[in-house]
């Protein structure tokens, strides 16, 4: 797949193109699918992109918009409100379909095939796709098409052979019983997404909870709708029955917290900032007490010790927390570093942030495009402020970038320390913050010091040292010398006020299934 050439058309009216180095490194930075990804490309070596070009030239992608309505039962809808009456709707549809529909009662292959056909018809439309999601989010187009779609369709390939391979125990109970678990579907299924990875966690949460045989209502951010609209016609196309996957896009006090606290929806996974989990999981208490999964904030740890690779250290480190613009809930945002080796990283950290390609996404060997908004750029321009008046030193950056659009210049910030505010929020965006540490205790307590639990990276060659921090760590993801490795089959959640429960692998069906026992008593004893 990553060999294949992007479109063309997209990249018809650029005049400028990537030198080939840029390239190079971007294949070596992102280790986002297996490890390290190469790209092939087209362009032979060239003038660099020239920067502050890019973002004042209007961007014009031959991007086809066909889907603006809301899908509910199988068919594009006007919204009646855009907010609790499509709801209404829409968990009627889910709720028709799981009641009386022929989903959770079909054979668990069939259901399987249905996927693996979906699958099959993302990667036809990968083009569309990738520049939807593209258009929708600012993301640079060769990172999705290349990292993050692959892993979209290879996550409901992943959770299409898990259909039919969902099943319970026989149980040895005490007695003369014949006791069996049952693993049954929740039933309706409210699905919350956000706009950093839009059709990615759309994956993680439609792909299970399909499998398991719930019907669903997706509620796309409101930022970001087109791709899950696109996709989720697409699903029909393969065969899923009306009413089945239903996609509405109101906003989220309205649209959201009305399907969190519906007496018909059963189950609620969310992905997004840990206040608005607070808000998720009241609305489901004081409703039905549907069950919630929450995959939430962090301010992971990224620890260079001593004897790490540097050189390796400090572009995985630049990678974990410049990707996708800086808008990741496992950001490698606190970025530890041992004092023997700390002048040397921040030399490099600081390099490869002043190197990094910032333009129009659709572009080739672009790397950072805009932020999702103003607000957010904003946002982040203000805790730049704050980094600064709270003494870090400011190595790169530190300012929007260009005129137009919401770009941010990569930034880098050393001598930060941990009762800094930039050490302590979720920025979420392009601003990486250096610590010094002495010794393994000292860089265990701070880093665990954080009401977030989400990841950690560790970089050291000494196997004693990987499996301290490992088990020291309190965290619901370690990576150990590599970062942002996120296969299908890796359990992904949180500790703390990361969130709550797992999502992919097997640990992300258990959400969205009820284990039911039935107990019969034996009449004739056997010798069992
Ligand atoms: P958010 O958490 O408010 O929104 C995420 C999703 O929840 C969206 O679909 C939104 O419509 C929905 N939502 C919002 N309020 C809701 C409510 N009362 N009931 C039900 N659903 C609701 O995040 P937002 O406002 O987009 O971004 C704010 C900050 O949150 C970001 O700056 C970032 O720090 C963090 N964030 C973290 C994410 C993660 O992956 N962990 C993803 C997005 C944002
Ligand atoms: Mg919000």
């Amino acid at each position: 797949m990553a060999s294949r050439k992007l479109s063309s058309l997209l990249y018809a009216s650029s005049s400028s193109t990537a030198a080939a180095t840029s390239l190079c490194s971007l294949g070596e930075f992102w280790s986002w699918g297996r490890g390290k990804i190469r790209f092939s490309t087209s362009v032979s070596a060239a003038q660099p992109i020239s920067p502050s070009a890019v973002t004042e030239e209007p961007i014009n992608p031959a991007v086809k918009i066909n889907h603006t309505q809301l899908l509910i039962n199988g068919q594009f809808v006007d919204a009646a409100s855009g907010e609790s009456e499509d709801v209404n709707r829409a968990v009627a549809a889910a709720r028709k379909a799981f009641d009386e529909g022929p989903w959770p009662r079909m054979t668990a292959y069939e259901r399987s095939l249905i996927m693996f056909r979906f699958a099959d018809l993302l990667e036809k439309h990968r083009e569309e796709i990738a520049g939807l999601e593209t258009w929708d989010n600012g993301k640079p187009y060769e990172q999705f098409a290349n990292i993050e779609l692959p892993m979209v369709i290879r996550q409901f390939r992943y959770y299409a052979g898990w259909a039919d391979k969902i099943h319970g125990l026989t149980v040895p109970a005490d007695g003369h019983l014949h006791v069996q678990t049952l693993h049954e579907p929740f039933g309706v299924a409210a699905l919350i997404v956000p706009w950093n990875f839009p059709l990615l966690l759309y994956s993680w949460k439609v792909g299970a909870a399909l499998a398991c045989g719930n019907t669903v209502v997706v509620k796309t951010s409101e930022q970001t709708p087109l791709s899950a609209l696109y996709v989720s016609k697409l699903f029909h196309e393969a065969g899923l029955p009306p009413g089945v996957l239903n996609v509405i896009c109101g906003f989220g006090p309205s649209a959201g917290a009305s399907l969190c606290s519906h007496m018909d929806v059963d189950k609620v996974s969310f992905t997004g900032s840990t206040d608005t989990a607070k808000t998720v999981l009241e609305l489901a208490a004081k409703s039905n007490l549907k069950s919630a999964t929450l995959e939430l904030g962090g301010k992971s740890p990224f620890i260079v010790c001593e004897d790490a690779d540097i050189d390796k250290a400090a572009e995985l480190a630049h990678s974990a927390l410049f990707f996708n613009q800086g808008q990741c809930c496992v950001a490698g945002s606190r970025t530890f570093v041992h004092e023997s080796a700390y002048d040397e990283f921040v030399e490099k950290a600081k390099t490869l942030a002043l190197n990094r390609v910032v333009g129009d996404p659709f572009k080739k060997g672009v790397e950072q495009g805009p932020q999702i908004d103003n607000r957010q750029m904003l946002k982040i321009l203000k805790y730049i402020r704050s980094g600064i008046e709270d003494g870090a030193t400011l190595e790169a950056g530190g300012e929007r970038f260009g005129s137009k659009g919401c770009y941010v210049q990569p930034t880098v910030f050393s001598n930060v320390l941990d009762d800094m505010l930039i050490a302590k929020d979720e920025i979420f965006g392009p601003v990486q913050s250096i610590s010094k540490f002495s010794n393994l205790e000292e860089v265990v307590r701070r880093a665990n010091a954080t009401r977030y639990g989400l990841a950690a990276g560790v970089f050291t060659q000494n196997i004693d040292t990987a499996n301290t921090l490992t088990r020291a760590l309190r965290a619901g993801t370690i990576w150990i010398n590599c970062y942002d490795i996120f296969d299908a089959a890796i359990p992904f959640g949180g500790y703390k006020m990361s969130g709550q429960g797992r999502e992919k692998g097997l640990n992300g069906l258990t959400n969205y299934l009820q284990v039911k026992a039935v107990v019969t008593p034996l009449k004739n004893p056997a010798w069992l």
